[in-house]
């Protein structure tokens, strides 16, 4: 998805998912191209963290602010919790540091994920800029408690 082609009411908040998503699949190919099993662990945990800050300020923010934007959105909106909930359970299984299953949890998260942000990228956020949801706001709180959950300065 083109972010400079995103309206202007959008564009922060789904540039900051945008970015997130981008992040998160370099750590894929960064998995895939790792040399050892403490590279592996390190890029694992990293990956696990920034899902984890991801879907929760999606759940806590922006899956809320599209609730009732259309019966499409609401469904999708769905569909998305319930695929935060299966990568959770690959993610706890990740931390959980049963690491002969490291490689094969991963993986299937990395597809699993990889999956869902597609349909994010292609279904949900053009559906969102057609219903021209405001998210204006949104994008600051996106922002504030990304930061508050990083420990980092917005
Ligand atoms: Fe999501
Ligand atoms: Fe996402």
């Amino acid at each position: 998805m083109d972010k400079s082609k995103v309206p202007v009411e959008q564009r922060a908040a789904l540039s900051l998912l945008l970015d997130d998503h981008r992040s998160v699949k370099k750590l894929f190919k960064a998995f895939e191209d790792a040399k050892d099993d403490a590279a592996k662990q390190s890029i694992a945990s990293e990956t696990c963290q920034q899902l984890t800050i991801h879907a929760q300020i999606e759940e806590e923010i922006f899956y809320p602010a599209l609730r009732g934007a259309s019966d499409k959105i609401d469904g999708m909106l769905d569909e998305a919790t319930v695929e935060h909930g299966v990568a959770k359970d690959l993610i706890a299984k990740i931390e959980s540091g049963n690491s002969k299953m490291l490689e094969a949890n991963y993986t299937v998260l990395a597809e699993y994920v990889g999956h869902h942000v597609e349909e994010e990228e292609n279904e949900l956020f053009p559906a969102v800029i057609r219903a021209k949801v405001d998210l204006t706001e949104v994008a600051q709180q996106l922002e504030a408690r990304k930061a508050e959950l990083t420990g980092q300065p917005a």
